[in-house]
């Protein structure tokens, strides 16, 4: 079999980030910053930090600011250059230049699986990586999630879900696989998936945490796919389909993944990276320590 590697990646960022109202009315919860970085930035690093080379961006008539985020900006690039700010000037070009990257749009927000649809035509017969647009995973001293996967696409040349364990509770809000057999080490070969299980009937505790690779044939299974959970087409569902006529496998990536569509996911971020951030680490640390002391006691 000709070995196909994984060059270009599929980020879909057209949800409609209900979740995250009022703020997402008319900004794309993709381009709210975690410290200073809006979330879409820190994923297109991650792929290319991943060795992707071309990168698709799914998004819809509200979000064209993300398509601005990764332009030239001259005006303010002369500003920052007349004013001497030399290393805001490198910085703001240096965003411009972190890959190629392309944008469709998805005309209604029907799910998932459906966004994924729209990068048909961009990806062609070849493997390809898809990073949900509010899963932000940091492995700060190993490799990126999504390496991971694409090491182990190599290995098999076969569908990859990225997946760590999540607790009884949480398996209700995700795509939970089943795994063929006990799983020996990070990678294991899948019998099957659902989306969003009650906690009584989900296969394990095994969930899909927005990294993928998937092999083009996902796409036959996609455009005939019909809606599922909740009205939208379903990924789970397709990949599910896919795993009858291609194995298909979990890899338990390592990292820490936020899901910053979730109020509570993106506060962790903001405080988590703000604390590896030098600059800010010590005041942080202090402030946080008063305020648990402090905070809710009445003043003396
Ligand atoms: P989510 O379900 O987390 O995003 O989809 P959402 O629909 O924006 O979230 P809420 O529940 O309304 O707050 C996972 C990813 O898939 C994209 C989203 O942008 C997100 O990155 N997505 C989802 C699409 O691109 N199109 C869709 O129709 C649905």
């Amino acid at each position: 079999m000709k070995k196909r590697a994984v060059k270009k990646a599929v980020i879909p960022a057209a949800g409609l980030g209900t979740r995250f109202l009022p703020a997402t009315k008319a900004i794309p919860k993709e381009m709210l910053p975690i410290v200073d970085i809006p979330t879409v930035q820190y994923i297109v690093k991650e792929a290319v930090d991943s060795g992707i080379e071309e990168i698709l961006i799914i998004t819809n008539s509200n979000k064209h600011c993300m398509e601005n985020h990764f332009d030239r900006a001259y005006e303010l690039e002369n500003r920052l250059m007349e004013s001497q700010k030399e290393e805001e000037y490198h910085m703001v070009c240096d965003i411009a230049n972190m890959a190629n990257i392309y944008y469709v749009r998805q005309k209604e927000p029907k799910g998932l699986g459906h966004a994924i649809l729209c990068a048909k035509s961009f990806i062609g017969e070849e493997p390809f990586a898809v990073l949900v647009g509010d899963d932000v995973v940091e492995n700060r001293d190993g490799k990126p999630a999504l390496k991971q996967l694409i090491e182990a696409y190599d290995e098999v040349q076969a569908s990859i879900v990225g997946v760590q364990t999540v607790s009884d509770e949480d398996v209700s809000k995700y795509g939970i696989v089943e795994p063929a057999r006990q799983p020996a080490g990070r990678r294991v070969k899948l019998s099957s998936m659902v989306e969003k299980p009650k906690k009584e009937e989900a296969p394990s505790n095994l969930a899909v945490l927005g990294r993928y690779v998937l092999t083009p044939e996902i796409f036959d299974y996609l455009e005939t796919q019909t809606p599922g959970a909740g009205g939208e087409i379903q990924l789970t569902d397709s990949i599910k389909s896919l795993m009858i006529s291609q194995a298909v496998y979990a890899y338990d990536f390592e990292g820490i993944r936020y899901d910053v569509g979730d109020k509570f996911g993106f506060i962790k971020a903001t405080v988590e990276y703000a604390l590896e951030r030098e600059e800010l680490r010590e005041k942080l640390q202090t402030y946080l320590k008063d305020l648990v002391t402090t905070f809710g006691q009445p003043e003396a």
